[in-house]
């Protein structure tokens, strides 16, 4: 790894750091000798995360049981930060709930996972990431997506929506950075399927299509170090090709007038998995 923003010393706030993904990728940042700040809405994981990171070489590591959703608790949350350590030099807005609601699911359903998923970003982003660009120093923010913010399957509407407007946000906070010459940036992380908390469903052994977090922090790296903005993610079912294809398709109903979602239309899905095979 050779990022700038990542070296020794630097300083990394990772929300949803208490497990899954955002724990992964905050073990390799204390193996990198980075100091950590793990904001995660599960205060009983805290104190055990915390030891798992000093012993994994983090030189500190702050724990806060911030609900992303809430900016006024995000703006004290900044300000706790920036009392310890002075500065942030990544950023990581993984926090993230999943949500099994239809389209006509109560408003509370809605109000959730947009708050979480897309408010806490936003929340995050619009408090942390200012005073990032005024250090004058290299920066990192990550935000996590999901390919169901890109290809929108049925079944989950609001977790899709709240992941399509992230990957906006993100794609506009890039541009900003960029116009600005700023030597901050941001990226967008496309985990596929990984075996975590919010994907087990009660299993206990990871699925073999699955990746499991560490995977997806190595490959996430990876690919930082080429400069990707869209790091997009295969898993041990779905393929880079595949992925493309999909979004093609999915960008597809519009160039092509088709019915919205066809990939899932009765009508249109032959058609998809010839386009797939082809
Ligand atoms: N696991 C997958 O297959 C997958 C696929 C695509 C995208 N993602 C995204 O990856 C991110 C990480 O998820 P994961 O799979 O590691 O799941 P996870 O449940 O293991 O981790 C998510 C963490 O976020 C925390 N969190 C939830 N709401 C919060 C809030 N309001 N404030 C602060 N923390 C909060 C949870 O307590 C949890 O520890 C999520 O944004 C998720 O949508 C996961």
């Amino acid at each position: 790894m050779s990022l700038t923003a990542i070296q020794a010393g630097n300083v990394a706030v990772i929300t949803g750091g208490g497990a899954g993904i955002g724990l992964a990728v905050a073990r390799r940042l204390a193996e990198r000798g980075m100091a950590l700040v793990i904001v995660d809405i599960q205060d009983a994981l805290l104190a055990e995360v915390e030891t798992t990171l000093l012993q994994s070489g983090a030189p500190q590591v702050m724990t806060s049981a911030t609900d992303v959703s809430d900016r006024a608790a995000v703006q004290d949350l900044k300000a706790s930060v920036q009392s310890r350590f002075g500065r942030c030099d990544l950023l990581m807005c993984n926090a993230g709930i999943q949500s099994d609601g239809d389209i006509f699911d109560t408003n509370q359903t809605w109000s959730r996972v947009l708050g979480v998923n897309f408010g806490g970003v936003v929340n995050m982003c619009q408090i942390f990431v200012p005073p990032m660009i005024a250090a004058g120093t290299p920066g990192l923010v990550i935000n996590t997506g999901s390919k169901q913010g890109i290809t929108t399957p049925p079944g989950n509407p609001a977790y899709n929506i709240s992941k399509a407007a992230l990957r906006v946000f993100t794609e506009a906070l890039q541009h900003h950075l960029r116009e600005q010459n700023s030597a901050v940036s941001a990226h967008l992380l496309i985990p596929g399927f990984v075996f975590t908390g919010l994907t087990s469903r009660g299993r206990a052994e990871k699925p073999a299509g699955a990746w499991t977090p560490e995977q997806t922090a190595d490959f996430m790296f990876d690919r930082l170090e080429q400069g990707d903005f869209y790091i997009l993610c295969p898993d041990n079912d779905v393929t880079r090709e595949m992925d493309e294809k999909r979004m093609i398709w999915a960008m597809g109903d519009i160039v092509e007038n088709r019915p919205p979602l066809s990939r899932w239309h009765p009508d249109w899905a032959n058609r998809f998995d010839a386009f797939l095979e082809g």
